[in-house]
């Protein structure tokens, strides 16, 4: 069985190193697992107004999101939370209210920073978040990634071996975690 991972990542940075990691991760996933980018950048800034007719980029995400089994989100911390584009972007999927696009997707957060504590406060604000929208979260592994001068490589190639294998690891365990989580089909 195939499932499709639809993974943001919360920079629009050309040079962000939770890019490398999000490609590093597409790399090192197990052949169960479809990896699609869900893209944030085009997203105007959410208010409710919007609800009563979605604009093209809304609407396209909520069908990007209906095409999806489970969500990856690869970010970067921002002042101890998480970056507005992705706040902007789970808003958006959030609403009309009652159609909440990420409820019941299995879900997993992992997270690059130049800092020794690897994003992971911002990971703990983005966890809080997806427990507000029901979608059951993976518990551990956690991803929290120091990242140093050319850990990964523009194409997502890892240069450290124990990275690489912890990567690997995390990805084969969101595996088990979609299998264990994803709300079984109606026969
Ligand atoms: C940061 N950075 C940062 N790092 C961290 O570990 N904790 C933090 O709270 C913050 N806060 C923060 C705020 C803002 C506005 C910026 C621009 C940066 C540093 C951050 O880890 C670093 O810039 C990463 O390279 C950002 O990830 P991307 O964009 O390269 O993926």
């Amino acid at each position: 069985m195939t499932y499709r991972v639809g993974y943001f990542v919360g920079s629009l940075s050309k040079v962000s190193i939770n890019r490398k990691l999000a490609k590093a991760l597409v790399r090192l996933s197990p052949a169960d697992l479809e990896l699609v980018e869900i893209p944030t950048g085009e997203l105007p800034l959410y208010n409710h107004d919007f609800d009563a007719n979605y604009p093209a980029e809304g609407t396209a995400l909520k069908t990007a999101l209906a095409g999806v089994d489970a969500l990856l989100f690869v970010t970067p911390e921002y002042n101890r939370s998480i970056p507005g584009v992705l706040k902007n972007a789970i808003d958006w999927a959030s609403r009309p209210w009652g159609t909440n696009s990420l409820t019941g997707k299995p879900a997993a957060v992992i997270g690059a920073s130049i800092g020794g504590i690897g994003a992971s406060i911002g990971q703990q604000h983005l966890k809080q978040i997806l427990q507000f929208t029901d979608s059951p979260l993976m518990g551990q592994p956690e991803g929290y990634i120091t990242f140093t001068e050319g850990l990964i490589t523009d194409d997502g190639e890892v240069t450290n071996e124990g990275t690489a294998e912890f990567l690997t690891f995390y990805m084969k365990s969101f595996l088990e975690h979609i299998e264990k989580n994803l709300p079984k089909q109606a026969a």
